[in-house]
């Protein structure tokens, strides 16, 4: 494993390019990238590397966002079979048609989806942003909100909104047990529950503290006295255990049968990650008429969150 770390690193520094992980990528993958963080901060660094490269280690659709946002740089995926079941429960052209249904209203979608239905799109949010962008419409905003129902519903409850939902979910949010997490907190009373919003209702319910993988990291960097049961992607545990060595972070456990770890994102194993590097393949294609179209949701995203601060 030391050699293929070795290997990676002097591919990447002959080549100029760049390794950007997600925190739902197996641990050895975030120790070996330049850059590990959320969905809005993949993109954010995206937009303004020097690179000539960028290896997106995380799903499809960040290496689409990374491509539209940079045509003229390669973008490299380790696994191309590495998708989201949250970007599959929204077709493009089945949401081309409930828009279209639905006329007069702004349309912000998840970054969690494809390009083509960014390019349906007025404006893409990320679990980091989501609330902040939907507030910066006045409230009389008639709002699409795809695809994610679970996050959809939370904007609405937090900001008193209607926005009218698609109705796609994450296969791995959706199985968290609330059972199994009120069972962990009478076993650890003082400890607080973390949850993303992709969680149901019922999850989020439970919750002392809600946000992106990038939030729930920063709260529990800033409150490391705490115990914490972590309802999200098992990933985020690496970077937390991390940056807080004396805390303990417990994760929230799935139902009966059913994993806390996203298959997608593990598909991404350091052999490929080097093999991609040394082979600049597979590489991620976004048809330029679609991305001419996706691009600019992805800049009113970013703008939008220069000026939040976000
Ligand atoms: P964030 O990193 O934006 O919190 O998103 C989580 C996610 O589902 C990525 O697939
Ligand atoms: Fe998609 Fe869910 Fe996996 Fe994130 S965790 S990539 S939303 S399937």
């Amino acid at each position: 494993m030391e050699n293929l770390v070795e290997a990676i690193k002097q591919l990447k520094k002959e080549k100029n390019a760049l390794i950007m992980g997600h925190y739902y990528q197996r641990s050895e993958i975030q120790d070996v990238a330049d850059y590990v963080g959320d969905s809005l901060a993949l993109a954010q660094q995206a937009a303004k590397t020097e690179a000539d490269i960028i290896v997106m280690c995380g799903v499809h659709f960040m290496g689409e966002t990374a491509k539209v946002l940079c045509p003229e740089k390669k973008v490299l995926v380790p696994d191309m079979q590495a998708g989201c079941s949250l970007a599959d429960s929204c077709p493009a052209d089945a949401f081309e048609q409930f828009i279209n249904e639905h006329p007069g209203h702004t349309v912000l979608s998840y970054v969690n989806t494809t390009a083509a239905v960014k390019a349906l799109t007025d404006v893409v949010v990320t679990s980091s942003n989501a609330r902040q962008i939907v507030e910066s419409f006045p409230r009389e905003e008639k709002i699409i909100f795809g695809p994610d129902r679970n996050l959809g519903s939370y904007i609405n409850a937090v900001t008193g909104r209607n926005m009218l939902l698609w109705n796609g979910a994450c296969h791995v949010h959706e199985q968290f047990s609330v059972e199994k997490i009120m069972e962990l907190k009478r076993q650890y009373p003082d400890a607080l529950v973390l949850a993303h919003p992709e969680c149901p209702q019922a999850v989020l319910a439970q919750a002392d503290v809600v946000g992106s993988t990038a939030a729930l990291l920063k709260y529990a960097i800033a409150h490391s006295e705490n115990t914490y049961i972590v309802a999200t992607e098992a990933g985020i545990l690496h970077e937390m255990r991390k940056r807080c060595p004396q805390t303990t972070f417990i994760p929230a456990p799935p139902a009966a049968g059913t994993c806390n770890e996203c298959n997608y994102m593990r598909l991404n194993t350091l052999e490929k990650l080097y093999q991609c590097l040394r082979d600049e393949s597979p590489e991620i294609t976004v048809d330029p008429a679609i991305a001419a179209k996706a691009v600019k949701p992805i800049h009113r995203m970013l703008e939008i969150s220069a000026r939040l601060g976000l």
